[in-house]
This record gives structure tokens, C-alpha cells and sequence, in this order.
């Protein structure tokens, strides 16, 4: 693996999630992996989860993880080529990437989307400007349209839990990714990247619930069943993701946030005894009520702590394959 940007960087899946398994199972197997090998983690918008999973992640395979919050420390960089600096922007990224591509051996970014220009969100232009300008491997922290290290983490998590569970259910999981009311316009990557992952990943039911107007796009959704009746998406799950996003039609919009999409007990009774998933951070009674998130049903806590074992997995394969 060269870079890590989305699932199409993983030729197999099923074996990334047991090479994060057998770190969970055993932390520091690698620990001299990453000896006097330094990673750089790029923050141009905030982070809890990814920030301190990922330097975990680092540290246990040996590696110095240095954290630069360019977002408000830095100089405000420049991604558009050709572009006439004479704005905000005080850096190109054309000057910037190489010298991390000096200081470093691996590269990790987060970027957010505007939620402005939906063609400017999704030509990824601030992760393709770092790949192409820094010459070493680059992992994304999330960007403008997809956050796989979060994905890779949900299907770990899905998988762990299948396999934890005494009985088994003896057919494919039926997985239901919901859309919930939230107060500002999100980005949809979280809700892409899911979609995305569970495909490629192809041994589960995927139904996708939201309300009218709310489709994602399809490049990320197809395969997956659509429905906008969340009562009958919910019927039977193994899984509910919870997740909000703007609209991606009329691109960044709020056009509800009509409370009975907030998952509540009433609802979930409809499921095979759902795990409800989140990635975090949550508005609680907003997105999702406290009797679900405080339940024996949520494994929003094993989900966010095996963040660690996914970026450990991934900075592995990258070490692996580059030297
Ligand atoms: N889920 C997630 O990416 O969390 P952070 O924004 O805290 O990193």
C-alpha cells in the first residue's frame, strides 16, 4: 500500500481487519517496525479521535508521531496551482508538501469540505495536491468527501462483534446506515465513506435510510438498498449506523431536522437487537437519545477505541510496502 485515501487503496479488506485484530489481540508484535521512521500528522480542522488513535497507533510500531495543527498554528497554505497569493493564503502547498516530504517518512492530513462548492469538495483537491507534492506515503486523516480510517474501523468493529457474538447469526448481517437531525450542515463523508466500505467489504444486507432529499451520491451508495421509511429499514438489523449529513443534491443544506429520525428505544425494538454505531463525537437527545448511546445496545465505545487498531494497521502495510 502506497497511500491510504479510500477503500480502493486495499486490495483486501478482510485481511487489513485481521492484521487490526491481531493488534488488538497484541499491541507492540511490531514495536520495531517504525524504529527512527517519524510520521507527520497534518490537522487543518479539529480532531480528538483521530489525533490521539493515530499517534497511539505510531507509537506502538515504534514511530515518532509528530501532530501539527496547520489549521491554527501554521501558515494558511495555498492548494489551488496558479494561484495569485495575494489573499489569505500565505504558503503554496507546492513549497510546503516536499519539505514535509523531507521531514518525514509517512504524511497524514485531515481536511474538512467547505459544504460551498460540491465540485471543489469532490475533486479532493487538498489530499491530491499533498500527494502529488510530497513523495511519500500519505494517509487521510478525513477529507473534503471520505474518512476511511473511521470506515476501516467500523467494519472491524462489525466484525469483531460478529465474531464475539456466542451464537452467530448464520447469514449475512443486515446493516442499516441512518441519516439523524443534527443542528448545522455536516460534511457527507463519513456517511460516503460507510457506504463505500460496506460495499467493497460485500458480506452484508446494506440498507440505507434517510429522509427525501437526502440522497448521497451514488458512487458511494450503489449496491446498497435506499429506502426513506427509517421504521422499515430498521426491520430485522444487526447494525444501525447512525450518522447525520448535509444535502448533497442541492449541496450543504439542512432541509429538516424533524426529531422523529432521532433513534429512539421505540424504533430499535423493530431490530434483530441492534448494535447502534457511531463515529463521534455525538449530539446526544439530537442525534441520537441517551437511552440508546447509555444502553447495553451501543458499542460507540469499542468503535471509537478500536480507531487505534485501524491506524496501526494501516501505517503498518504502508511501512511494510515502502521500507
Ligand atoms: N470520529 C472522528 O473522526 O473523531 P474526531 O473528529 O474526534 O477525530
Amino acid at each position: 500500500m502506497r497511500n491510504f485515501t479510500s477503500a480502493h487503496d486495499v486490495t483486501d479488506i478482510d485481511a487489513l481487519v485481521q492484521t487490526a485484530l491481531g493488534y488488538k489481540a497484541d499491541p507492540f508484535k511490531d514495536k520495531v517496525l517504525g524504529t527512527n521512521k517519524r510520521i507527520g500528522c497534518l490537522f487543518l480542522n479539529p480532531s480528538m479521535r483521530t489525533r490521539l488513535s493515530t499517534q497511539i497507533a505510531a507509537q506502538n510500531l515504534g514511530m515518532e508521531a509528530i501532530i501539527f495543527n496547520v489549521g491554527n498554528e501554521g501558515w494558511a497554505l495555498e492548494f489551488e496551482d496558479e494561484a495569485i497569493m495575494s489573499g489569505s493564503t500565505v504558503e503554496h502547498v507546492k513549497d510546503a508538501a516536499p519539505i514535509f516530504g523531507n521531514y518525514f517518512d509517512i504524511l497524514a492530513i485531515r481536511t474538512f469540505p467547505s459544504l460551498k462548492n460540491r465540485e471543489d469538495d469532490y475533486s479532493e483537491l487538498y489530499i491530491k495536491q499533498i500527494i502529488k507534492y510530497a513523495g511519500i506515503p500519505v494517509v487521510s486523516l478525513e477529507s473534503s468527501t471520505l474518512h476511511p480510517l473511521q470506515s476501516l474501523t467500523d467494519i472491524i468493529t462489525i466484525q469483531e462483534t460478529l465474531l464475539n457474538s456466542s451464537s452467530g447469526i448464520g447469514r449475512k448481517p443486515k446493516i442499516v446506515l441512518t441519516w439523524a437531525p443534527h443542528v448545522k450542515p455536516l460534511p457527507q463523508c463519513v456517511a460516503n465513506s460507510f457506504a463505500q466500505w460496506v460495499n467493497a467489504w460485500g458480506k452484508a444486507d446494506f440498507v440505507i435510510t434517510h429522509p427525501e432529499d437526502y440522497e448521497l451520491s451514488e458512487e458511494f451508495t450503489k449496491g446498497a438498498s435506499i429506502t426513506h421509511n427509517q421504521e422499515e429499514a430498521l426491520k430485522g438489523a444487526d447494525f444501525v449506523y447512525v450518522k447525520n449529513w448535509s444535502t448533497y443534491n442541492d449541496y450543504g443544506k439542512i432541509y429538516t431536522n424533524d426529531p422523529k429520525w432521532m433513534l429512539k428505544h421505540k424504533r430499535w425494538v423493530h431490530t434483530n437487537n441492534a448494535k447502534i454505531m457511531h463515529c463521534l463525537p455525538v449530539r446526544r437527545n439530537v442525534e441520537l437519545s441517551d437511552e440508546m448511546l447509555d444502553g447495553d445496545m451501543s458499542i460507540v465505545t469499542q468503535q471509537a477505541s478500536n480507531r487505534v487498531w485501524a491506524a496501526q494497521a494501516v501505517l503498518s502495510e504502508i511501512l511494510k510496502s515502502n521500507g
